[in-house]
């Protein structure tokens, strides 16, 4: 088969990432007979200096006609501390959450067993976890209005707003996922305080009844953040409302010690996306050290949810494991021998051309 990817690295480290994604993709349609035609386009502060805009219009349109868009990184630092810039890299991801319909953002958690000391918890918390964050995206804080400032300035205000169908289809997919897994969802909210969250658990309570035999429970979001570091192992599906998703989903990020190797999707009403979940990194940028598994593993997740292709996507898997296991990591991973971003990139592709 022939698939259409849209390429947007973005900034910082993300156009180092992107390419070595794009060779274990290469490798993998090799081998697989299937192929992957890349189109790059623009995207946040790389966007903003060429044309003005965080997410000029022939970016959007180049995702619209994709497949699937491979993202690499989004920000730069001589935007962050100036509070009087007027366009920010950021903004352009905002947008295509909203104008792709990205309603839900899934995050795979999984410890892997080779890196289980590089985990912040102790190894008998850390190991077998395996959560899958399903966060809500285009809805709540990030896009209720109105918002803004007061005439005087001394006055701020954000909206969080829900309707019942932002939250079904969440959910629903959120429970989609645990049919296939351990069929537990925990939706987490704040219902003794927001209005929000009360309709999150009453929508929730309707959709689980879809499901027969889904185990739903439902947990405050302060207990969350303190149940995913005590016992992080008990959770399967967690479904939450986009900032919520946002806090809880960086705090499940570094439980296995290895946030540079995280992949995530973006799916929902029009092309799905794939990015790694670290930032852009800026410090890193152009030095051949980042860690590129993050992006090969979400180029990994495409190929099983953008294009149901399941054994090409385990291949990919299944490769990053071996270069774990075989010492093949960057310097997040192994400060003393470390490899470089295109070292490990070309192991992993070389691994595919070589076992499929
Ligand atoms: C994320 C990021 C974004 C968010 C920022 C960059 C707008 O933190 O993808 O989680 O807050 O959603
Ligand atoms: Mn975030």
């Amino acid at each position: 088969m022939e698939y259409k990817i849209a390429l947007l690295a973005g900034d910082g480290i993300g156009p180092e990432v992107t390419e070595e994604a794009c060779k274990v993709l290469l490798a993998t349609g090799e081998r697989f007979g299937h192929k992957f035609h890349f189109t790059g386009g623009l995207i946040g502060a790389a966007a903003i200096d060429r044309t003005g805009s965080p997410l000029p219009d022939e970016t959007l349109e180049l995702c619209r006609k994709s497949d699937a868009v491979l993202f690499g990184a989004i920000g730069d630092p001589k935007y962050d501390n100036d509070p009087a810039v007027r366009v920010r890299p950021e903004q352009g991801l905002l947008a295509m959450r909203r104008e792709l319909g990205l309603y839900a953002n899934v995050r795979p958690v999984k410890t892997f067993p080779a890196l289980i000391e590089m985990s912040p918890l102790k190894r008998e918390i850390a190991l077998n976890t395996d959560i899958l964050m399903v966060r809500e995206l285009t809805g709540g804080l990030y896009f209720g209005r109105p918002q803004g400032r007061s005439e005087e300035g001394n006055t701020a205000y954000d909206t969080c707003v829900y309707h019942r169908y932002e939250i079904e289809r969440v959910v629903r997919l959120a429970c989609e996922y645990a049919m296939q897994r351990k069929k537990k969802v925990t939706v987490v909210d704040k219902a003794n305080i927001l209005a929000t969250s009360r309709l999150w658990r009453e929508t929730a309570r309707d959709v689980a009844l879809e499901y027969g035999d889904i185990n739903m429970d439902f947990m405050f979001v302060d207990n969350a953040a303190m149940q995913l570091i005590r016992f992080p192992s008990s959770f399967d599906v967690i479904v939450t409302e986009n900032m919520f998703g946002d806090i809880l989903s960086d705090e499940a990020s570094v439980i296995s010690g290895s946030m540079g190797m995280m992949p995530s999707a973006s799916i929902g009403t029009s092309t799905p996306l794939f990015e790694p979940i670290h930032g852009s990194y800026p410090q890193a940028a152009g030095k051949n050290i980042a860690n590129p598994a993050g992006t090969i593993l979400s180029a990994a997740m495409m190929l099983d949810m953008a294009f149901n292709l399941k054994q090409e996507a385990g291949a990919i898997s299944e490769a990053v494991g071996k270069s774990v296991e075989a010492g093949i990591v960057t310097v997040d991973l192994d400060p003393v021998y470390p490899k470089s971003t295109s070292e490990t990139g070309n192991w992993i592709a070389e691994y595919i051309r070589r076992n499929f």
